[in-house]
């Protein structure tokens, strides 16, 4: 019972078209007879930061007004137990499995066991590497990377010029890759001219903000307080590293980037101690992904915009955008799309010196 994918490269716009086409499967009907409802497999990495726990929610309430149930499993960000979390949606007989990975790679058993037990698999914004997903659901990551750096360098005290360090993502996840290559690109002419100057760099493991703030302090003890900026990749870890600038009187003073616009990168951008951060909006993703997995349970034509290499084959995938925020759009991008509310993100400041309402 495999299911054939057919790619089209339509035209030179290079348009993919995936027939997905039913072997031996009926295809089922939403919100029908209690049989017929099409069951959803979420299996996360972790529901321990702000942003996954916006996906689910916004995930499950579009599949729900689409008539799809969905099985949300989390696993701690322990490959053993996300591994065992996809075997039990398989036992389930979920219809279609959406997943965010922990390890890209590690996860590339769990597509070939759901293809075995004829159950499609989208990757949710984390590519699934070495193997064959149906469908890869995410943002522009590498775009993300080039907007951390195009704005670190065009804010530091003197543009273009700086000593920086450098906090990556977890080095099992393929999106902090991306990140660190979208910033290469950017930094690389730079870094060989001498401009900008890499004074510490690492991986936070698992993105912990606890490990970012390590980074920190690593790179503190031994350049001391000179440090112009932090290329942090996402919010979790600007948070630690600006808790080690903090602990030294640094926080504002050195300039940090983020990614996620979580509230509580809002609310330190809007007093200063962050400088920026990406918005992904996760609406956008959430309902577009919830929208196709209905789409893939029901065996119907998916059409996605691009297909991308996982090292394995080319993925059929769906890119949204992404935006920059800064203490001067808050509320014409995140506020205004309900992402986080007014009172929320300048809950810090007094009345007088926050922005008018919109
Ligand atoms: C996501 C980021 C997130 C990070 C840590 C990445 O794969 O794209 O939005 O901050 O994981 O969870």
């Amino acid at each position: 019972m495999k299911i054939r994918i057919l790619l089209v490269i339509v035209s030179l716009v290079a348009s993919v078209l995936i027939g997905l086409a039913l072997a031996s499967r009926g295809g089922k009907t939403t919100g029908a007879g209690q049989d017929d409802w099409i069951v959803i497999g979420l299996s996360l990495d972790t529901l321990k930061e702000a942003r996954w726990q916006a996906d689910r929610e916004m995930f499950v309430k579009r599949a729900g007004e689409l008539g799809a149930r969905v099985r949300v499993l989390a696993a701690n960000s322990d490959d053993t137990v996300q591994i065992s979390d996809v075997e039990k949606l398989i036992t389930n007989k979920v219809d279609v499995l959406v997943i965010v990975p922990h390890d890209g790679t590690a996860m590339a058993k769990g597509v070939k066991m759901a293809h075995e037990a004829g159950i499609p698999v989208i990757a949710y914004d984390r590519m699934i590497r070495d193997s064959d997903p149906d469908l890869y659901v995410s943002f522009d990551n590498e775009h993300v990377g080039e907007l951390q750096a195009k704005f670190l360098l065009e804010h530091l005290p003197t543009p273009g010029k700086g000593r920086i360090v450098r906090i990556y993502g977890a080095k099992t996840d393929n999106n902090a890759a991306l990140f660190k290559r979208g910033q290469d690109r950017v930094l690389e002419p730079l870094i060989k001219s001498g401009d900008i100057q890499v004074l510490h760099e690492d991986w936070a493991e698992d993105w912990k903000p606890e490990n970012a703030k390590r980074i920190v302090n690593a790179a503190i003890t031994a350049n001391g307080s000179r440090i112009d900026a932090v290329l942090a990749s996402n919010d979790g870890t600007a948070g630690g590293a600006i808790q080690a600038l903090s602990e030294e009187g640094l926080a504002g003073k050195v300039l940090v980037t983020g990614q996620d616009a979580e509230t509580v990168a809002l609310q330190r951008i809007a007093v200063g101690t962050q400088a920026m951060t990406i918005y992904k909006p996760l609406r956008t993703l959430a309902s577009g992904a919830a929208e196709l997995a209905v789409q893939m349970a029901g065996r119907r034509v998916v059409v996605a915009g691009k297909s991308i290499d996982n090292g394995h084959g080319l993925v059929p995938s769906v890119l949204f955008d992404v935006v920059t925020v800064t203490r001067d759009n808050i509320l014409d991008t995140v506020v205004r799309d309900g992402q986080a509310s007014y009172d929320d993100v300048y809950r810090g400041i007094p009345d007088a010196q926050r922005p008018p309402r919109p």
